[in-house]
C-alpha cells in the first residue's frame, strides 16, 4: 500500500499569509527520472563534458511550467553582458532572460539569497524583482552566529533540481570550472531538495532560527533510509545532506557525517576534487585546527590502504594556510595530492576571481558525494550548503572518469610546485 506524505507549508510573514500543498508519494521511485552530471569548462580548456551548466540552467528554466525555487549565493549574470563576446558574458544573459520569460508566463519564481553588500550587489535580482520575482535576502550571521548562504541549489515545479558548485553567475558558465547534479523528473528525491530551499526562505523573514524546524521540514531520506529511485533505467540510491547543523531538520543527515561517512566506508579508492581544502577554519579569529575530514582520510590511507587522490585548486587567491597541509597529506603513504591550475584566459584583461576549478565532490569505489561547500571548518560548521549523495555503479564511474580526466590533464601540478 502507498504512503502519503502530506505536507502543508504556511509560510508567514509580516506582509503575506501564503500556503501552499505538497502531496509526495515517497514510494515514487521516479520511473520516468533522469540524473545527469552538468559542468562548466572554463573557455579554452580543452576537456570535454557531455552536458553543460548553462544548457542543464536552460533546460531546467525553459521546461518550467509553475514554479522556480532558487537558493542561491548571490547573482551576477547579466554584467558580463556589455564585454567582449569573447569572454562568454552571453551564457549568463541567456540565462536571465529565460528566468525573465519564464516569470512573464506565469511561472511563480522565489529567490532567497544571502544578504546583499557593496562586494556582493543584486543588481539582477532586483531587476527580477521589479519584473515581480519573489526575493529574499537571508542575514547569516545574524541568525547562525557566523558564515554566509552559500549554496546553490534550483528546484522547478517540485520535480526537477540542480544542485552543484555553479553560482548565479556569468563567470561560472564561462571562465570557472564547475560540476553539479541535474535531476529531473523526480518529485521525491525533489521533495527533500525543496525541502532544503523552503528553509532557507522561511529563515530569511525570521529574526531567529526555531530550535526546531518541526514535521514541515522533516526529511523523506537520509543516510539510514536512502531514496530508492529508478533514474536513467536503472536502480540508484541517494540521499540530501546539508550544513550548517542549525539546518538539519529531523530525520535529515548533516553534510560532515555524509562525508565522513563515504570515507570511512570506502576500502580501495577515494578521490576528490574541491577548490579549496584544510582541516582548519578560516574566517573566524583565531582559526583553529579541525581534523574531522583530515582524520577520515588519512585512517582510510594508512588503515585500510586505500589508494586517496586530492585534486586541489591553485589561482591567484589561493589561501596561504592550505599548502602546507596538502604537503603534510601527500607525505602519507597511499595519498596523492596535486594542484589543478586553470591557466589564464587567451585574451586580456583577465576577468577578476575566474580562472579556478571551484568544483566540489568526491568519489569512491562505491559512492558519489558532489556538493557546494569548500572543505574548511566553516563551511560545514556556519555556512549554508548541501550535498547529492549518490549509489549507482554507472554514475559513479562517470564521475571517476571525469576525475580521470582531469587528474591525468595537462592542468595538474605536483603538490610541491607551491
Ligand atoms: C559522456 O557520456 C558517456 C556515455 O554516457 C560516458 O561514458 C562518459 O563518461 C561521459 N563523459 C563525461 C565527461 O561526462
Ligand atoms: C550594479 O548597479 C550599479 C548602479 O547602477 C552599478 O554601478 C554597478 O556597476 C552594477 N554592478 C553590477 C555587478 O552589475
Ligand atoms: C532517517 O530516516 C528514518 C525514517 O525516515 C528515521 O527513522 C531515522 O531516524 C532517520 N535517521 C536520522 C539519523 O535522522
Ligand atoms: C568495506 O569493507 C567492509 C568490511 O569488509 C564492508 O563492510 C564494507 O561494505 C566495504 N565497503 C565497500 C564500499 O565496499
Ligand atoms: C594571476 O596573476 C598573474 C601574475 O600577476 C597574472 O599574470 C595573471 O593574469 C593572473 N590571472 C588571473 C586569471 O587573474
Ligand atoms: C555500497 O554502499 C551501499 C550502501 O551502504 C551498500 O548497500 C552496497 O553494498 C555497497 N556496494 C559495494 C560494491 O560495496
Ligand atoms: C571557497 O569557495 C568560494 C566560492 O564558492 C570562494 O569564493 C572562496 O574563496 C573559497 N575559498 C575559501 C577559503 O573560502
Amino acid at each position: 500500500m502507498k504512503v502519503l506524505y502530506t505536507c502543508i507549508l504556511l509560510i508567514i510573514s509580516l506582509f503575506s499569509v501564503s500556503s501552499f500543498k505538497i502531496d509526495i508519494d515517497s514510494s515514487n521511485n521516479c520511473q520516468d527520472g533522469t540524473i545527469q552530471i552538468a559542468e562548466s569548462i572554463p573557455l579554452g580548456l580543452n576537456l570535454q563534458t557531455n552536458l553543460t551548466t548553462h544548457d542543464a540552467w536552460m533546460q531546467l528554466i525553459t521546461n518550467a511550467k509553475k514554479s522556480i525555487d532558487m537558493g542561491i549565493f548571490y547573482m551576477t549574470l547579466t554584467d558580463g553582458g556589455q564585454l567582449n563576446p569573447v569572454y562568454g558574458g552571453q551564457l549568463g544573459m541567456d540565462i536571465f532572460k529565460a528566468l525573465a520569460e519564464a516569470n512573464s508566463r506565469g511561472v511563480q519564481i522565489r529567490i532567497v539569497q544571502n544578504q546583499p553588500s557593496k562586494s556582493m550587489p543584486d543588481n539582477d535580482t532586483q531587476a527580477l524583482a521589479q519584473m515581480g520575482v519573489q526575493v529574499r535576502s537571508i542575514n547569516w550571521p545574524n541568525l547562525v552566529g557566523a558564515g554566509i548562504l552559500h549554496t546553490k541549489v534550483i528546484v522547478v515545479d517540485q520535480s526537477s533540481a540542480y544542485l552543484g558548485s555553479a553560482n548565479l553567475d556569468w563567470r561560472s558558465l564561462a571562465q570557472v570550472k564547475e560540476l553539479g547534479v541535474f535531476l529531473q523528473n523526480c518529485p521525491s528525491m525533489v521533495y527533500d531538495t525543496e525541502t532544503a530551499f523552503e528553509q532557507y526562505w522561511e529563515a530569511a523573514a525570521m529574526s531567529q532560527l526555531p530550535n526546531n524546524w518541526g514535521s514541515s521540514f522533516t526529511a523523506l531520506f537520509n543516510q539510514t533510509n536512502m531514496a530508492s529511485l529508478l533514474l536513467n533505467n536503472q536502480q540508484y540510491q541517494m540521499f540530501l545532506a546539508v550544513s550548517p547543523p542549525q539546518f538539519v531538520s529531523d530525520d535529515r543527515t548533516g553534510d560532515i557525517d555524509a562525508l565522513v561517512a563515504a570515507m570511512n566506508a570506502a576500502n580501495s579508492s577515494i578521490c576528490i576534487s574541491v577548490m579549496d581544502y584544510t582541516p582548519a577554519s578560516l574566517y573566524n579569529r583565531p582559526n583553529t585546527f579541525w581534523p574531522v575530514m583530515d582524520n577520515a582520510i588519512r585512517a582510510a590511507a594508512f588503515n585500510r590502504n586505500v589508494k586517496v587522490r586530492m585534486l586541489i585548486s591553485h589561482w591567484n587567491q589561493t589561501n596561504s594556510r592550505i599548502p602546507q597541509w596538502l604537503h603534510s597529506l601527500d607525505q602519507v603513504s597511499n595519498i596523492d595530492v596535486r594542484w589543478f591550475v586553470v591557466p589564464d584566459f587567451s585574451v586580456n584583461p583577465q576577468v577578476p576571481y575566474t580562472r579556478v576549478n571551484h568544483a566540489k565532490y568526491m568519489v569512491t569505489e562505491n559512492q558519489s558525494y558532489i556538493g557546494t561547500s569548500n572543505w574548511s571548518e566553516d563551511y560545514y560548521t556556519n555556512t549554508g550548503g548541501l550535498s547529492y549523495n549518490i549509489f549507482n555503479t554507472q554514475f559513479t564511474s562517470q564521475l571517476q572518469s571525469i576525475f580521470d580526466r582531469d587528474w591525468n590533464s595537462p592542468y595538474t601540478f605536483p603538490i610541491t610546485q607551491w
